[in-house]
């Protein structure tokens, strides 16, 4: 069993194709989807809500959707985005006042619950919250945009949650690819996500083969 899970980000795939993307991406091999939602007020770029998956998700029927909500108020989502078929949802510690509560009707609502954080927010505010989720994430850019550089100094933060929390899913999101996928898992990552250098690549399978490759090695 491979030690790592890829989920291509779609975000700088053709979006007026969106379900063709995603099944070109499963097709090729990989494990999970990450859709990216951004909301104009967290981030300073938009991208799709909840009615947009609710149509994906008859498309991609048992395909897991890790959504990243970068949203400010990220309670407002929850029940939409599971009505229209979300698997887990990863917001920001820094878009809400009430993490706890976030984590708690994401629970409720059925779904996994995922939270992350931006470069500049220390790892130390997880470790109240990290035994309520399923999965952390540690951002490798700002977030926003997709295809920018990874940020190898935020290594060890992963490094830090690893050794803390054995069992707990680590996700990376941000300057992913066959360059950095090392760093990642080194540090105690398992939940890749690899946006431009999966989806731009010629050959998606083998790009996240090769990624597979270097981290089974
Ligand atoms: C950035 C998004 C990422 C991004 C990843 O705000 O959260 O998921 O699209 O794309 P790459 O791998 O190109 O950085
Ligand atoms: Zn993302």
């Amino acid at each position: 069993t491979p030690s790592c899970k890829i989920g291509p980000s779609i975000l700088n795939a053709d979006l007026s194709d969106l379900a063709s993307e995603c099944q070109r991406m499963m097709d090729s091999g990989a494990d999970y989807l990450h859709l990216d939602v951004m909301d104009g007020q967290f981030v300073p770029n938009l991208t799709f809500g909840h009615p947009v998956v609710k149509c994906l998700r008859p498309k991609l029927p048992g395909v897991f959707f890790d959504m990243h909500m970068m949203v400010q108020n990220p309670e407002q989502w929850i029940d939409g985005m599971h009505d229209a078929g979300a698997d887990q949802y990863t917001f920001h510690y820094e878009a809400t006042n009430d993490p706890k509560k976030c984590i708690r009707k994401i629970r409720e609502a059925g779904m996994k619950a995922g939270i992350g954080i931006k470069p500049d927010t220390a790892v130390d505010v997880l470790v109240p919250l990290v035994d309520l989720v399923d999965m952390v994430l540690i951002m490798t850019v700002e977030p926003g945009f997709g295809g920018q550089k990874f940020m190898q100094n935020m290594m060890p933060k992963v490094q830090f949650l690893r050794d803390h929390f054995k069992g707990v899913d680590i996700e990376v999101d941000g300057g992913v690819g066959p360059e950095t996928i090392q760093h990642c898992a080194e540090a105690g990552a398992n939940m890749i996500v690899s946006g431009s250098a999966v989806v731009k690549s010629d050959n998606p399978r083998e790009t996240m083969q090769h990624m597979r490759n270097i981290v089974d090695n």
